[in-house]
């Protein structure tokens, strides 16, 4: 098993925005790195300024946070590199990896992985252009996982920083099984440092994949995070504060005011946590039943009073428990 890792939250957009990120590192520990959820088109209408809050902090708690960029567009990558090094940002992410058709069909995204010349005459571009670090996160390809090999030669001679790979295609979006055999392949390929991405809803899922591949010290982590919060310190043996489930009580209610402090009251604060308890109702003893309360509530008073509920009458068993694999949503 990897000693030491080091353990990055995966972005997901519409959950792991600033406010996640920051109430998430107030609570708990064992966090290397954030990054930002994509930002897209932001050299037209939607310019970065537009958005300058969740670029507000370049650091949670002391832990980095790395904005991500989802574009094929030299000259817009270039802007947000820019931008970011201006709020005193130190690397940003491009995003190669998002799987849905509607990016992936306009060469965005894991739509780019295909075409390998089309990456890097990007990067040419980009990289003499920029003061900042570069990592990529990527999958093991669109349509097939050897599409990867092909990259891998042009990461390496332009030395991005890092390489995360979600060992999947694009085209299996978040489901199926992990491909570790064709990871291996793009591991053994690689010169530049490569953080592993995928499934790791458990401390021993993370083992099982830690001891399969020794060499990897970096790991990112997403929907395993979403369902237990506490998932980074067990992996890493970090002592807790408290009882799992009222740290988790504690995040939730911390969190829940935090985005009614930000969306002015809007019911809209009501809409964001239910994004994560879908995930995080995995963490029950009863998950469907618990994500059921939660998705019936309409009012501040409703969704108080379910959650409230919820901690009393159901267990927290957290990713122990693995109730929550990739199939489950
Ligand atoms: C709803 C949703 C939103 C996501 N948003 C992003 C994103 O903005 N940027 C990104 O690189 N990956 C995004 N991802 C992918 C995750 O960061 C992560 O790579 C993926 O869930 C696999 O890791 P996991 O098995 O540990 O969850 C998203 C995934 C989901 C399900």
């Amino acid at each position: 098993m990897s000693l030491n890792p080091n353990i990055y939250l995966a972005p997901f957009q519409g959950i792991t925005g600033n406010v996640y990120r920051e109430v998430y590192a107030r609570h708990f520990s064992g966090i290397d790195k954030f990054f930002t959820p994509f930002f897209t088109g932001i050299s037209g209408k939607k310019t970065l300024a537009g958005r300058a809050r969740e670029l507000e902090k370049t650091a949670h708690s002391g832990i980095p946070v790395v904005p991500q960029i989802l574009s094929k567009d030299v000259n817009e990558i270039i802007d947000f590199a820019t931008g970011c090094n201006e709020k005193g940002f130190k690397e940003i992410n491009w995003n190669l990896g998002c799987p849905f058709p509607r990016v992936a069909a306009k060469q965005r995204g894991s739509g780019l992985l295909p075409f390998p010349e089309k990456v890097e005459e990007i990067l040419e571009k980009v990289l003499p252009a920029i003061p900042l670090k570069l990592s990529v996160k990527c999958r093991l390809g669109y349509h097939n996982p050897d599409e990867i090999l092909k990259l891998i030669p042009v990461f390496n001679r332009f030395a991005v920083t890092e390489m995360i790979i979600h060992a999947r295609i694009g085209k299996q979006v978040y489901k199926g099984e992990t491909l570790p055999g064709d990871f291996q392949n793009a591991l053994e390929l690689s010169e530049i440092p490569v953080v592993y991405n995928g499934d790791i809803f458990s401390k021993a899922d993370f083992v099982k994949i830690s001891n399969r591949f020794p060499e990897i010290k970096t790991w990112m982590i997403g929907r395993g995070i979403l369902v237990d919060p506490m998932l980074p310190a067990l992996i890493k043996n970090e002592p807790l504060s408290a009882d799992p489930k009222q740290l988790a009580r504690k995040f939730t209610d911390d969190l829940y005011l935090a985005y009614r402090r930000k969306l002015n009251d809007r019911p809209q604060a009501i809409g964001v946590m239910k994004e994560l308890w879908e995930y995080m109702a995995f963490s029950f003893d009863d998950p469907h039943k618990v994500f059921k309360l939660i998705k019936k509530t309409k009012s501040f008073d409703e969704y108080e009073d379910t959650v409230l509920k919820v901690f009393r009458d159901f267990r927290w068993l957290g990713s122990q428990s693995r109730q929550f694999d990739s199939n489950s949503l």
